[in-house]
This record gives structure tokens, sequence and C-alpha cells, in this order.
């Protein structure tokens, strides 16, 4: 009796496996699903290269960024082939070689930046739970095209003998009339402001963005000219009283070797504009992997090496760059600037309100 139902359970058995191929994938699906969440190393890639290579099209130009590449080589043995320009061309470059371009990996500054990256269809999405992991969603692109690296916070520097931390609060206050003649900022062709503005759009709309905009040019203390570090010089010359920059110049000249930087930086305070309202805006330094990337696996593993905690704590230590990885905290210099709240926005909306910047400013007369 016993043996009758063993033989009628087999054959039970047999029929379910015979016919239940969907059953069966399923079963597979879901343990690759807990063993992924299990351990959060594993990349979801498919592709797998023997290649021991990467070629990395960067707009940086950082020492320390060639630091981390080549302790990436030595951790993994894959060679990073860095091929360095500004951003644009590099872009320019990367559509001219089509199909054939070698580069597998694209790095940049800016938000803005990666979506024209996007944009013109030169990125791939990926996927990889450790990047995940170490970078929150909001410094990414939606569409995973792209990943924050580093962090940068656009704050109000202000010379610390005219003005008190209390005559400041708001981006938006310094359209104010008690401003006028007083406020420094750089091109509106420039993409860190184009961010900034991008930024306002989404959070305020486009007609406040506007105001916004028309406002600085009526209090500018100057035409715009030069780069961030420009305007904290001209607030020691006594131009201006305020700028807006972002913090990591001032990390770099508080350590530079030119003691009249120094000297600029230390006569500055910082301040973190909009904390009771929508906070400060912050951007990114990131990277997208190259639509015809020949070396896809190894351009993951270069991101994923980036944005583990060891190399952003070196971000932070050597450019005075915010952790984009939230486990990491940062260093000694930034945390003297003091706490701030950030836009609670996805730095997506950086590359999607551009164009419209842009026009803002033209319409404005931000030069
Ligand atoms: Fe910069």
């Amino acid at each position: 009796m016993k043996k009758a139902i063993y033989l009628v359970l087999a054959f039970v058995l047999l029929v379910l496996s015979a016919c239940g191929n969907g059953t069966t994938t399923n079963t597979t699906s879901n343990n690759e699903t807990t063993k992924s969440t299990e351990t959060t190393e594993t990349t979801e890639t498919t592709e797998t290269t023997d290649s021991k290579e990467i070629n990395l099209y960067t707009a940086r130009h950082y020492d320390v960024d060639d630091t981390l590449y080549a302790k990436f080589e030595e951790e993994t043995g894959i060679k990073v082939n860095v091929i360095k320009g500004e951003a644009d061309e590099l872009l320019e470059r990367i559509k001219r070689e089509g199909d054939a371009t070698e580069a597998d990996l694209f790095l940049t500054a800016d938000a803005g930046r990666l979506f024209r990256a996007k944009d013109e269809g030169l990125l791939q999405a990926v996927s990889s739970d450790l990047l995940d992991e170490q970078v929150p969603a909001n410094f990414q692109d939606k569409d995973q095209m792209w990943y924050g690296l580093t962090k940068r916070a656009r704050v109000i520097v202000y010379n610390k003998e005219n003005v008190k931390p209390e005559d400041l609060s708001t981006y938006e206050a310094l359209t104010e009339e008690e401003w006028k003649g007083r406020v420094l900022i750089r091109s509106g062709e420039n993409v860190y402001n184009q961010s900034l503005l991008a930024s306002f759009i989404e959070i305020n709309g486009e007609e406040q963005a506007k105001e916004w905009a028309a406002g600085i040019v009526s209090n500018l203390a100057r035409d715009p000219e030069g780069g961030d570090r420009d305007q904290a010089k001209a607030i020691a010359a006594g131009i201006g009283d305020v700028a807006i920059m972002n913090t990591y110049y001032l990390g770099q000249m508080l350590n530079s070797e030119d003691a009249e930087e120094v000297k600029v930086a230390e006569g500055l305070g910082v301040f973190f504009p909009n904390q009771e309202t929508t906070g400060t805006h912050v951007n990114v330094s990131g990277a997208g992997v190259v639509k015809a990337s020949k070396n896809k696996d190894n351009a993951i593993k270069l991101l994923e090496f980036l944005s583990a905690p060891e190399s952003q704590t070196t971000f932070a230590e050597a450019n005075y760059e915010y952790p984009v990885n939230d486990s990491v905290e940062s260093t000694e210099l930034l945390q003297s600037w003091g706490e701030f709240k950030e836009q609670n926005i996805s730095l997506s909306a950086l590359g999607d309100n551009n164009a419209k910047s842009i026009l803002i400013f033209n319409e404005v007369g931000w030069k």
C-alpha cells in the first residue's frame, strides 16, 4: 500500500516538473532576488568581459582623482586610461567617434552637464545594488544613466568685516534693496549657475525663478566675470560684500600655497542660505557609462570604487567636496562651516530645467 502511494507521489512530481517550467524559473529568480538583497555587494550586470582596462573620459582635473585611479588599478588589476579635456569637447568627441568610441566612462562636474550627455544619447543605464547603496537616489539620474560621486554646496560667502551672518537669510533676500551694488556672482553661461536657477525653477516655478534672476542682476556689484574664486577675490578687493559660490573653492584657497589666496579666504564667512525654507543648493560631480562602452563591467566597478566610503573620504579630504555616500562623515574643515539642510529635489531636475534657465538668464540680461 505504502509503495503504491510513493509511486503515485513520484508520478505527480514528475508531471509537475515536466509542465512547470514557469514555476521553476520563478523559484530561481526568487532565489536570485533574495541573494542580491542579502549580499549587497553583488552587481546585477550580466555581461562578462575578460578585459583588464577601462577608458575614462574626464573633465575633472584634480590630483586626487589620479590618486584614486591608481589605487583602483592596484586593487583590481584593471588599468585606467585617463583622457582629460573640457566637458563639452569630450562630449563632442564621444559623439563623433560613435560606436567606434573607446570611451567607457564619462566623468564631469555638474548634473546639468551629465544631463547633456544623457540627452545626446551618449550614456546607457546601468544597475548595481552596491551603487544604489552608496549613492542616494536623488543624486542619481532617474533612469540610472549617471551617478553622483562628490557633492558640492553653492552658498553665500560674505565679507566678515562688513556683513554679519544675521544680515543673511535666503538666496531670494539678496535681491532686496539693501544689497544693491554689493552682490558678486559669475556668468549665466556657467553651468553651475544654470543648475542653481534650474533648482529654483523646480522648487518655486519659472515666474519666481525669473524674478530672482532679474533681482540679482539689478543688485550686482559688477558685470559677471571670472570663476567662483574670482568672486571671493573681488570681495577682498572691496568690489562687493557677498558672493554666491561653491564651498570647495574656499577650502582650496584656505589650503593654497599662495599666501594671498589664504588671506582672501580667511576674511570670508560661509553662510548656508534657505535653512528655514527650501534648503541650500547642492550639486554633484558624477559619471555615466558610455552607450558604446566595450568595458561596461569595469566601468561599473570604477563607479562602485569611487563611491565607496574610502574614496569618498579621500575626495573630501583632498578636494573639500562633501561625500555623496551618506555613510561617510565629512572632514573637520567642512564640519567647521556648519551642518545644513539641502534642497529636497532630485538632481535630474537640474538637467530637465537647464534650457529654461538659459532662456531666463538671456531674458533678464545676466551676462
Ligand atoms: Fe568647480
